[in-house]
């Protein structure tokens, strides 16, 4: 399953990056949400590659939502396209996402970049991998080192949950601040150390499903922003190296 996740990733990783020099319709979903051709491609892409290969599994996927299977134990769960902004922009920060869950637990998950080339990927219990190579969380002990990222919701202009306090709050602690527009990316970002600890307060499972497993076997953490246990089905995250998760909590607290 993991070798088709990944196949299937590649060609919609690559479907996209093809797209990409041409002209990119795009049209709203909400003020600031937007969807492109693209998204809806790929989504195809994959949903058939399931439908054909697991015809009894159930698919979660942002545009389409979920249909298909008879089985409700097996569940992909599917971001076509994470940094549609970013893409429609040509802003080179996107991925695709697929994570697959049975029995409600996330079990694998894969996030490819088709700019950088990086396939990042891990099973329940067998770690995590960037193009095969295995990835470990950063040692980072202090927020104060830290390279921290996040992003903010699509309804920011008319919501109350701006995550703008917790960014500044952040930027006054941290070393750096980072907001690049894919979260799944950002969630790898922490599994291979490149950033030291991710939050956000709005995201929907397709977002996370994928790189929330690759943290996991990482050695990285994952919680709410009150340090209970993290579920794809709600809207907030933090993942870390788990040495500054606490300091997070705190920030995030204030
Ligand atoms: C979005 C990106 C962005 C995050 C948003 C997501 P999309 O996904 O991951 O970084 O801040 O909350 O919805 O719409 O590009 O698939
Ligand atoms: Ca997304
Ligand atoms: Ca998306």
């Amino acid at each position: 399953m993991l070798s088709f996740a990944i196949q299937v990733a590649t060609e919609a990783g690559k479907l996209l990056r093809d797209r990409l020099g041409g002209h990119v319709a795009v049209s709203h979903k909400g003020q600031i949400d937007l969807v492109t051709e693209a998204d809806v491609e790929s989504e195809r892409l994959i949903r058939n590659a399931i439908a054909t290969r697991y015809p009894r599994h159930a698919v979660l996927a942002e545009e389409s939502g979920l249909t298909g299977g008879t089985s409700s134990e097996y569940r992909w769960i599917v971001d076509p396209l994470d940094g549609t902004t970013n893409y429609a922009h040509r802003y080179p920060v996107f991925c695709v996402s697929i994570g697959f869950e049975y029995k409600g637990r996330i079990e694998l998950g894969v996030v490819y970049d088709p700019i950088r080339e990086e396939l990042f990927a891990a099973e329940r219990g067998a770690g995590a991998t960037l193009n095969s190579r295995s990835i470990r969380v950063s040692v980072t002990k202090e927020v104060s080192q830290s390279l921290l990222s996040t992003g903010f919701p699509y309804d920011i202009k008319t919501s109350q949950h701006t995550n703008l306090n917790n960014w500044s709050n952040f930027a006054l602690r941290a070393q750096a601040l980072r907001r690049d527009g894919a979260a799944a990316l950002d969630l790898c970002y922490v599994a291979c150390g490149r950033f030291d600890g991710f939050w956000e307060l709005a995201l929907h499972p397709w977002d996370t499903a994928a790189g929330a497993v690759i943290v996991e076997e990482a050695g990285g953490r994952l919680s709410d922003f009150r340090g209970s246990e993290f579920c794809i089905y709600k809207p907030e995250v933090i993942a870390s190296n788990g040495l500054i998760h606490q300091q997070m909590m705190d920030v995030l607290a204030l």
